[in-house]
């Protein structure tokens, strides 16, 4: 650490808690201590649509160590009004997997066993997983997330298609994806009287402080959640999820401390995964590339309980100029799970698509991607016609050129052979929206000349709690060493979760005005700190006013280099280069782990993730990390990571843009790009598995390469 320097936020901080966590000193949600504790054990419903008829818990019961089987029909009554926390409540079966009973024991093992026991008579009803393009079931949903219209239409964007001098007229699809933490969802739950303590794994303990204080009907002082470590979330830990509830509906039956973790396979049903999505690009343009009309089409899936709609397209109505623009998203409400946030909800699908037409329309047209997508920079932006706070997205495309080796690129496929492997390149482009909400944090200084900083932010393993550190210490005008901060327990001041990228810009917000507010109180006691010390709380919600005076997005660009093998066609990734414009960037360390994680987590989505659904029995079969593939270290080749320096003064205080979801924006059309470049195979619906590149017979489609 470099705890001399003048600024700390700038300067390559390890993590505050980094010793504490390779010690195993750091504890998550089930480590916790507690006297005499009962574990839980959920009982998922094999079937995704029916009802059940009867529970027979008598086997459950007299089974060794079981203390308790709650059911719906002996479960308290709820006053939640989400339906994915109303647990027990029903005698309804939405989705496969489903919880439909708990079983409370004096060990792991007994609550499993006592599962096992557990009697189910369900009436079986026909049901539909599948999404289709003619799906039946689809339907328009009033708004996408967080809060955008469904639809948006500019223009005429039919009669510029059918004007245009060339068009893209193409389907990408992607499967369900499934968040999978290194920490599966866990929590312990303990009542005094009528006070609730939940140690939880989640993204943000205020939030789930209100759900269950909701839930219970009790007053949030009452509740406490501690969730001092996490380990990871990427938006399956962003909401409160049934785990939470179950725990503390438990605790109160056996009137004993619960333990309850989600296994690996469990988490599949009920954390939430990203909808699978098809998409339907149109893009028409003239002959010297100016796009002329965009149209993004989008059908994904929601569930029987609750309407959660991916913005797949929005990326496309800000991202390039046109006159002519339609977006639309359709939903069908089937017998699933009710998809969720993942890293980068949204941008993640919808650039996949978008940045592989983009693509496809550069080769059409023989014009290099990086200059077509220079071609249709857009002034303001398109969808709004708002000013950019910043928008550095021609910048980070020609600093990835230079740092990839772009120029001079052959733009032919197949063209490029070492051996058994054809060698291709791939660009696309990234954004993500630079989003704050209010917050709350306190300061204190204490005798001695050292401060405490206090909020209910989470620290999910991105290294916040040392950003944030960083930027109280900027913020007072001490070094480091001085300051701590104390986050990941509701009773500290109330701020949001850790999610859309906007932790440290909303947390470091609150963290500057408090410091700023301690600095004037200090002034006025000449610098002297009784004891016991001073403490003040702030409250951004008055300077976190109207954010749509401004068009704020974080730019990165990402260059690809493929190989695929003309026997197998086995996809290797040996080099990826992102160069990112995210604003200020707090601590480079922490900073590029997460560019190189969201990077990773994109090559993984372009090649290897997919939750295959059985039709039949009606949910996913690769339900584990042996059959959900997930990009590991030796799939991983050379990253290299960097970004612009940008001073952008519209955004918060610190003046970041969030950094936690761009890494995976564009990774997959990258991907694929290059794949295309190295076989001449647009493979449109990911992930990029080798048979659907070896039924192409690529041996002899290197024939005339050129050695590499
Ligand atoms: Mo992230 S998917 O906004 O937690």
């Amino acid at each position: 650490m470099t705890a001399t320097a003048e600024h700390a936020v700038g300067a390559k901080v390890t993590r505050l808690e980094g010793s504490d966590k390779v010690t195993g000193k750091a504890r998550y949600a089930s480590d916790y201590p507690s006297e005499n504790p009962a574990f839980a054990w959920i009982v998922q419903s094999p079937v995704p649509r029916g009802q059940i008829v009867g529970i027979d818990v008598d086997g459950a019961l007299s089974s060794d160590g079981v203390v308790a089987v709650l059911w719906h029909g002996n479960t308290p009554t709820l006053a939640t009004d989400d339906p994915e926390l109303a647990v027990l409540q029903s005698d309804r079966v939405s989705y496969r997997g489903q919880v439909v009973a708990l079983v409370v024991a004096e060990s792991i093992e007994a609550a499993r066993q006592g599962s096992q026991m557990v009697r189910l008579r369900l009436r079986v009803e026909d049901h539909d997983v599948t999404l289709a393009e003619d799906s039946p079931l689809l339907y328009s949903p009033e708004k996408v997330n967080p809060n955008y219209p469904a639809d948006t239409e500019a223009g005429d964007p039919d009669t510029a298609l059918a004007n245009a001098d060339i068009v893209v007229d193409a389907r990408y699809q992607t499967p369900s994806y499934h968040n999978n933490p290194m920490e599966p969802h866990a929590t312990m739950a303990v009542w005094r009287d009528d006070s609730l303590t939940v140690y939880d794994s989640n993204q943000g303990a205020s939030p789930v402080q209100a759900a269950l204080a909701k839930a219970f009907s009790i007053d949030k002082e009452q509740v406490r959640v501690v969730s001092t470590h996490v380990g990871g979330g990427f938006g399956s830990k962003g909401t409160p999820r049934p785990i939470v509830v179950l725990a503390a509906l438990a605790a109160r039956t056996v009137a004993r401390p619960v333990k309850l973790a989600a296994t690996r396979q469990q988490m599949f049903a009920f954390v939430g995964y990203r909808t699978p999505t098809i998409q339907r690009v149109r893009l028409g343009a003239t002959s010297d590339g100016t796009l002329t009309a965009i149209v993004h089409d989008v059908v994904e899936q929601t569930s029987q309980l609750s309407e959660f709609a991916e913005q797949t397209a929005v990326i496309t109505r800000s991202m390039y100029r046109s006159a002519n623009r339609r977006t639309t998203h359709r939903l069908a409400r089937l017998d699933v799970p009710t998809p969720s946030w993942m890293r980068a909800p949204g941008e993640a699908p919808g650039s996949f698509a978008l940045e592989s037409a983009i693509d496809e329309l550069a080769f059409a047209l023989g014009i290099d991607p990086v200059e077509l997508r220079a071609r249709n920079e857009p002034e303001s932006d398109p969808e709004t016609g708002l000013r950019f706070s910043s928008r550095n997205l021609l910048g980070c495309l020609s600093e990835g050129a230079r740092r990839f080796g772009w120029g001079g690129r052959d733009p032919r496929p197949c063209m490029r052979r070492d051996g058994r492997w054809l060698v291709g390149s791939g660009v696309a482009s990234s954004t993500y929206p630079a989003r704050v909400q209010p917050s709350k944090a306190a300061a204190t200084a204490l005798e001695g000349g050292t401060f405490n900083f206090q909020l209910a932010a989470a620290d999910i393993g991105t290294g916040a709690r040392t950003a944030l550190t960083q930027i109280a210490a900027d913020a007072l005008g001490v070094p480091l060493e001085r300051v701590s901060v104390a986050l990941g327990d509701s009773r500290l001041p109330e701020a949001p979760l850790a999610g859309g990228s906007m932790g440290t810009g909303s947390w470091g917000w609150a963290i500057c005005k408090a410091a700023e507010a301690l600095t004037e109180r200090l002034r006025s006691t000449g610098g002297q700190v009784p004891q016991g010390g001073i403490r003040v709380e702030v409250d951004t919600s008055s300077d976190v006013a109207d954010q749509t005076d401004l068009a704020r997005y974080a730019y990165g660009a990402q260059f690809v280099e493929a190989r695929v093998d003309v026997d197998t066609g086995e996809v290797r990734i040996p080099r990826m280069v992102g160069v990112f414009a995210a604003g200020r960037i707090v601590n480079p360390l922490t900073a590029r782990s997460q560019l190189i994680g969201g990077m990773t987590m994109g090559l993984s989505m372009a090649l290897l993730e997919e939750s295959i659904v059985d039709p039949l029995v009606g949910g996913w079969v690769n339900t584990d990390l042996a059959d959900y593939h997930i990009a590991s270290y030796a799939d991983v080749g050379d990253i290299d990571v960097s970004w612009l320096d940008e001073d952008d003064p519209d955004l918060n205080p610190v003046g970041t843009k969030g950094i936690g979801e761009i890494g995976i924006v564009g990774t997959a059309a990258a991907v694929a790009n290059a794949v295309h470049h190295a076989v001449g195979i647009r493979v449109r619906d990911l992930p990029i598995r080798l048979d659907k590149l070896v039924t192409h017979s690529l041996s002899s489609v290197g024939e005339d390469a050129q050695s590499v």
